[in-house]
């Protein structure tokens, strides 16, 4: 796999809210999507990465405010595009065509009075005006095969298919304009895991067919190891640490990640024990000083509880980075 970056996101701050009641949901967030590779993105409840998602697309509503730093998209062959800037109608054409999102909760967001086949077709329609209707079918139909679903599907209602089907379907639906990059916020949580998995796999298996970069959001960590390239763990509206996905399994480093790994139980090699993580994430109206973690931290140690690591490569030349003061030092 190439190395070469297709969105990169950097010091990204979002804030809900503003003034004395506002709280700050990102912080310095930098990471970089690379090109055909699946992107893991885990952390617990509330930790920001649904937050990312939406910064990222400029689909963040209010409160929620974009408070600084940058998001670029590198279109293939053409220079970097500047994704907070852009304008209305660019950004309409920029969603779907170039970036496509599945959301959290996603398959209860089909139109219920709509047939599979309008609602795959509206969005050909709505993006590529001069496709012919008959054309438009023959591309849906297309699709659908694409996720896994039968033809003959096409005149059903969304109440007539299975939650994993429904799933499929929005699947199919991110896929319609052949995006460059699909972001999936938890897209299989609801579903059972064997369901999960089944989707997922012909996740990969699509990327490699169509070589779209995917970002996979979700708080199940076990999944990412399996199905992503690389991951980043979020953790108080920070990144904590990114790496490639068998390096954050064989050997995590900062203590969070740590403890996610311990919260699922590993599907290959040797079992290990469920120690989970003890106490709740912070509040973000309460962010402890210092590193957020800290106060859930079995290593916490002097600078921890004033100085905020930031997020630094504990050994030179490796795609490895990891913001925890048992790996810099305080400056
Ligand atoms: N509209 C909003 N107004 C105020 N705070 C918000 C709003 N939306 C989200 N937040 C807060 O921002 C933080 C990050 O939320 P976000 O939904 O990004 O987390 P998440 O990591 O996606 O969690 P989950 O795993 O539950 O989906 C949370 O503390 C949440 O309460
Ligand atoms: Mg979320």
């Amino acid at each position: 796999m190439t190395a070469e970056p297709i969105l990169t996101i950097s010091g990204l701050n979002v804030d809900y809210g503003t003034g004395p009641t506002g709280v700050h949901a990102l912080r310095d967030v930098d990471l970089t999507l690379h090109r055909g590779e699946v992107l893991g993105l885990a952390g617990e409840s509330g930790s920001g990465k649904s937050t990312l998602a939406y910064a990222v697309t400029r689909l963040l509503s209010p409160p929620g405010v974009i408070t600084g730093g940058d998001v670029h998209y590198h279109r293939p062959g053409a220079g970097p595009v500047d994704i907070l800037s852009l304008s209305p109608d660019a950004l309409r054409a920029f969603r779907w065509q170039e970036l496509s999102i599945v959301f959290q909760g996603a398959m209860n967001s089909l139109n219920p009075v709509h047939t599979v086949h309008s609602q795959l077709t509206d969005v050909l329609k709505a993006h590529r005006p001069a496709m012919r209707s008959a054309e438009r079918t023959a591309r849906a139909e297309e699709l659908l095969t694409l996720v896994g679903i039968s033809r003959d599907r096409l005149t059903a209602y969304p109440h007539q298919l299975s939650g994993g089907m429904r799933q499929r379907v929005m699947i199919a639906m991110a896929l319609a304009l052949e995006p460059e990059i699909v972001i999936m916020d938890e897209p299989t949580t609801a579903l059972d895991v064997v369901m999960q998995r089944q989707i997922l796999r012909q996740l990969v298996r699509l990327r490699e067919q169509l070589s779209f970069s995917v970002v996979f959001i979700t708080h199940d960590i076990s999944l990412l190891i399996e199905f992503s390239d690389r991951i980043a763990i979020m953790y108080g509206g920070r990144i904590v640490e990114q790496a490639g996905a068998s390096e954050i399994y064989r050997d995590p480093r900062h203590p969070y990640s740590e403890g996610l790994l311990h919260s699922f139980p590993a599907l290959h090699g040797p079992r290990r024990e469920l120690t989970g993580i003890p106490g709740t994430p912070p509040h973000l109206s309460a962010m402890p000083a210092g590193c957020a973690f800290h106060p859930r931290c079995g290593k916490a140690h002097d600078p921890c509880a004033d100085q905020i690591p930031v997020l630094a490569r504990p050994e030179a030349g490796q795609d490895r980075e990891v913001a925890c003061w048992l790996h810099t030092r305080p400056a």
